[in-house]
């Protein structure tokens, strides 16, 4: 079979729905996988994923109105609960029991909002991945976001495993000479659950950002490491010190380090949510720094947008040709075995990806 980048979704995995406070804000409406959902927190305070369509006569529930946890339709005034049943038909006494709509696993953990969009019987919450960070605002102050990039959510993947591409897409801000990313040391393991990324720029000069957060004056020996957790999982962790000491030895001293959370979660085949959390690791004490690292952090991923959309956009026009490989893809290949060995035994599994959701 000839490769085509866009590659299919894997049902059985757990994504970030939201943040949660996109959703007290209030009804967040979100498709996810194809499917339109409408999040909301219950009466419970638990979050509540349902489908985006009231089983009355088919309006979407995220048109109607949030009153005690409870969703009511705003076309003939439905009631549902956070598990999709209707409480309340106006003017009528019985509730026939079938008169519901369905429901998503969620679980809200570590200020991540976890939705399973696959066989619910299947749904581990065990299998939630640990961010320990989020657990840590004095250490790891951070900052988060979420938009839609029109492109299919392996495209993500690639971008962050392959981090050539700084020298040429972030010039301007986390970036630095292209001759100076052209010689750094990658390596690429295969893990568990992905693959994992670590690349050095030994005695480098320092990138705007990096003067800007901790005024870098000379040269700097500079660390990232990227770990990919398939399906949609990117942790980061990037760090520098002064040339010369002992950064490979020890990377806790004084210098810059920051973590992030990289997260894809598809929304249609060519298009997906992109969460991301930036977490401060170098003057914690100040609100500003960690404002400033998120507002160096947000354009360069937009910069990152623009490119993977124009991607999508003429991949689109013949999805099969052939992408000629080159040497700095090692690390997106592996990445993309890890995600296709999930998606051929989630096929074995099932049959068929879509036989549980009939
Ligand atoms: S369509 Fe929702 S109450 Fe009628
Ligand atoms: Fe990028």
């Amino acid at each position: 079979m000839r490769e085509t980048a866009n590659e299919p979704f894997v049902y059985n995995a757990w994504y970030i729905a939201a943040w949660p406070e996109e959703i007290e804000k209030g009804l967040v409406s979100r498709t996810i996988m194809n499917e339109p959902l409408v999040l909301f927190r219950g009466p419970d305070g638990k979050v509540a994923a349902l489908e985006d369509r009231c089983c009355h006569r088919g309006a979407p529930l995220s048109h109607g109105t949030l009153t005690d946890g409870r969703l009511q339709c705003g076309y003939h005034g439905l009631v549902f609960d956070g598990a999709g049943k209707c409480v309340e038909i106006p003017g009528q006494t019985s509730i026939p029991p079938h008169t519901r709509v369905r429901s998503y696993p969620i679980v809200e953990r570590q200020q991540i909002v976890w939705i399973w969009m696959g066989d619910p019987s299947k749904a581990d919450e065990s299998k939630i991945l640990d961010y320990p960070v989020h657990d840590q605002p004095e250490k790891w102050p951070h900052k988060k976001a979420t938009f839609v990039i029109k492109a299919n959510y392996m495209m993500m993947i690639d971008n962050l495993m392959d981090l050539s591409h700084l020298a040429y897409v972030h010039r301007k801000t986390i970036g630095g000479s292209p001759e100076a990313h052209a010689t750094a040391e990658n390596s690429v393991e295969e893990t568990e659950t992905g693959c994992l990324y670590q690349r050095w720029m030994m005695n480098s000069p320092a990138p705007p950002t990096y003067v800007k957060a901790v005024g870098f004056k000379g040269r700097i020996d500079r660390w990232h490491r990227f770990e990919y957790v398939a399906p949609s999982t990117v942790i980061q962790n990037n760090g520098a010190i002064d040339a010369g000491k002992g950064a490979r030895e020890n990377q806790n001293q004084p210098g810059l380090q920051f973590e992030l959370i990289h997260h894809a979660t598809p929304e249609t085949e060519t298009s997906f949510h992109y969460f991301f959390s930036v977490a401060n690791g170098y003057r914690q004490d100040d609100p500003a720094a960690t404002e400033q690292l998120f507002n160096e952090t947000y354009p360069t991923f937009l910069e990152d947008k623009v490119i993977m959309e124009g991607q999508q956009a003429r991949i689109d026009r013949d999805p099969h040709r052939d992408l000629i490989p080159i040497m700095g893809d090692k690390a997106l290949f592996t990445a993309r075995r890890a995600l296709k060995k999930m998606i051929d035994a989630e096929r074995s599994s099932f049959g068929t990806v879509a036989a549980h959701r009939a």
